[in-house]
């Protein structure tokens, strides 16, 4: 909570405004290193570029319903270059924006600098360094311009694994550190920004410092989760243990609601259980599979969409035990003792035994498979968001059986999930619902090009109809389009997030597609 002699919020919109309008350049040719008149600086020889093909590619994301044009990529080869980046643009009277950009996986622009630079962390990954892995203090220094899959296959060489994981590995370390990162694992171990020991970040005046919880806890607490907004992380110390070999893969399919919602929340709870906990909401759009993987045995395709059109909207729980030979008896009676305890539609459940890799790696063979048959660079207008688990009946009841029902049109993966408010810290940047439990909610649409606005609308719907019932939804990956939005959207939270503004990115540099300052 704020102190009481710190301004009021309406008093900080007020100085932020009005900071903001001292900090418009005043654009006069000499004095300014805009983007377009460093392109011949010394210190980027090379590396920054004003080539229409890097310019168009830095522009537009997974989204693809945005289109916003940097002046100029830079491809550094080294921290340093960074660095010197954001302290050309700080030293100057008129700072120009600049953004990481991780693999562009953003849905709405978040990634963009338009007229700044977008800085292209991939261009610093080099197979031969920057992943180092301590055995025995258990963890890895990352560069963060590495994909999460890409450490995944290092550490399983030496038979660790960072114990948190996002659905989709093809995501950088610094894309969902800046959000938060989270999956089936976030119920058990905490999002991914709880399993980080040490960053290494370059601020928005162009300093890099090493923060943990013990040194600069400030900008370390800030980082995570900061939507890019504090500094540019470059290097991540992630907790690792030890690998397990295998995965038993169940899904539980439900009619009722209220049965599966509480058998999610009894599984969370105990301490000692599964590794992997999420869920879904299945509609009546033809095969039960979509892209994010082929599951169930197509001879019972039949029998699971008869069920759905009897009503109208069902539910999967999905599980995962993890185990290897030394628990390889153990884990088969546990997963029966787990199926006998839940209250499914008895006859409905499915069982897989994978392959660890197979497991995390999961959502790759339905990108593959989109991406043969050209579906994947399409527009994504997904919605995600935190709903109180107070409120998560009467969200099912509006949104799923109300809205979603009402309109149909929505297809693809329909997430439901709920996790502990334990798991994450306080001072991490992500913003969270107060209640100790909450689901993770998400649309994960697939749409086209000429009918994306229509999804975009039931988003819009959603939204509304969760604010009118007062929920206290919050959305994750979040995007407002004003920043009362944004105030609203933080909180208790948001005058720490102006205060840290102010203290690591004072001429608001940084990850100006998150549409949070200006
Ligand atoms: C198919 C798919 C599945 C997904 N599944 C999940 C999921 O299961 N769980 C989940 O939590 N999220 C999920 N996401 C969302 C994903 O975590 C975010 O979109 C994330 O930002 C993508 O990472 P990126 O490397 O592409 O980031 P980008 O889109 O490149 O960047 C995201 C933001 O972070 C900033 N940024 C990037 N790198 C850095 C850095 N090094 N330092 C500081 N700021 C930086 C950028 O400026 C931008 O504002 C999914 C996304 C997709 C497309
Ligand atoms: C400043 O630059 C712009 C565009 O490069 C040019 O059109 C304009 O004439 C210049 N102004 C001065 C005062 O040099
Ligand atoms: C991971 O490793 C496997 C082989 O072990 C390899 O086929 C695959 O290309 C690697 N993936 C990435 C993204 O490095
Ligand atoms: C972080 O530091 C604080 C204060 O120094 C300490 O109380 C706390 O236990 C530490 N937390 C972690 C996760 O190390
Ligand atoms: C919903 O849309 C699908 C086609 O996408 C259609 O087959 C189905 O009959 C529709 N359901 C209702 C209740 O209108």
């Amino acid at each position: 909570m704020a102190s009481n002699n710190f301004p009021s919020q309406s008093h900080l919109l007020v100085i932020i405004i009005f900071i903001t309008t001292l900090l418009t350049p005043i654009t006069t040719n000499n004095t300014s290193p805009q983007p377009w008149n460093i392109l011949s600086n010394d210190n980027f020889a090379g590396k920054l570029t004003s080539a229409s093909s890097s310019v168009e590619a830095a522009a537009i994301d997974f989204g693809h319903v945005t289109k916003i044009l940097p002046s100029a990529v830079l491809n550094p080869s080294s921290v340093q270059d960074i660095i010197d980046l954001i302290k050309l643009s700080f030293d100057s009277q008129s700072s120009f924006p600049i953004a990481a950009r991780g693999h562009g996986h953003s849905f709405r622009g978040q990634a963009a600098a338009k007229d700044g630079v977008v800085v292209n962390m991939r261009s610093m990954v080099n197979e031969d360094r920057g992943i180092k892995v301590s055995r025995t203090g258990l963890y890895a220094d990352v560069d963060t311009a590495w994909l999460w899959i890409e450490v995944l296959n290092k550490t399983l060489e030496l038979g660790l694994t960072p114990v948190s994981w996002t659905d989709y590995l093809y995501l950088t370390i610094g894309g969902t550190l800046s959000n938060g990162g989270i999956s089936g694992q976030t119920s058990r171990y905490g999002p991914q920004i709880s399993n980080v020991l040490e960053l290494d970040v370059i601020t928005g005046k162009g300093e890099i410092a090493t923060c943990s919880n013990d040194t600069n806890s400030d900008l370390f607490y800030a980082a995570l989760g900061g939507l890019g907004q504090f500094g540019i992380i470059t290097r991540a110390r992630i907790k690792l243990e030890l690998a397990p070999k295998r995965a038993k893969w169940l899904r539980f399919l439900y009619t009722d609601f209220s049965e599966f919602t509480r058998d999610q929340e009894r599984l969370i709870s105990e301490t000692d259980g599964l590794h992997f906990l999420e869920g879904s909401v299945m509609l009546d759009h033809g095969p039960p599979d979509n892209w994010r993987s082929t599951y169930y045995p197509p001879s019972d395709h039949l029998r699971i969409v008869s069920m759905i059109k009897r009503y109208r909207v069902i539910y999967c729980l999905e599980v995962a035990k993890y185990y290897d030979e030394t628990s390889q008896h153990s884990v088969n009676e546990e997963i029966e003792k787990l199926s006998e305890s839940l209250n499914y539609v008895r006859g409905f459940v499915y069982e897989k035994d994978v392959t660890y890799i197979d497991f995390l790696n999961r959502v790759r063979t339905g990108e593959l498979n989109l991406k043969s048959k050209g579906q994947w660079d399409v527009p994504h207008p997904w919605l995600n968001l935190f709903v109180p688990k107070s409120q998560i009946s009467r969200f099912d009841y509006g949104v799923f059986k109300g809205i979603i029902l009402r309109n149909n049109i929505t297809t693809g993966p329909l997430l439901v999930y709920p996790m502990k408010r334990i798991m994450w810290n306080d001072q991490m940047s992500t913003a969270i619902p107060e209640e100790d439990v909450f689901y993770a909610v998400g649309f994960l649409r697939s749409a086209e090009f000429d009918n994306w606005e229509a999804y975009d609308k039931e988003n819009m719907e959603v939204l509304k109809f969760c604010e009118d019932a007062k929920m206290d939804v919050i959305q994750y990956l979040p995007y407002h389009a004003s920043q009362e939005g944004w105030v609203r959207h933080f909180g208790p939270m948001w005058n720490t997030f102006v205060e840290r503004k102010y203290r690591y990115d004072p001429k608001m540099i940084l990850s100006p597609g998150q549409n949070i300052f200006r």
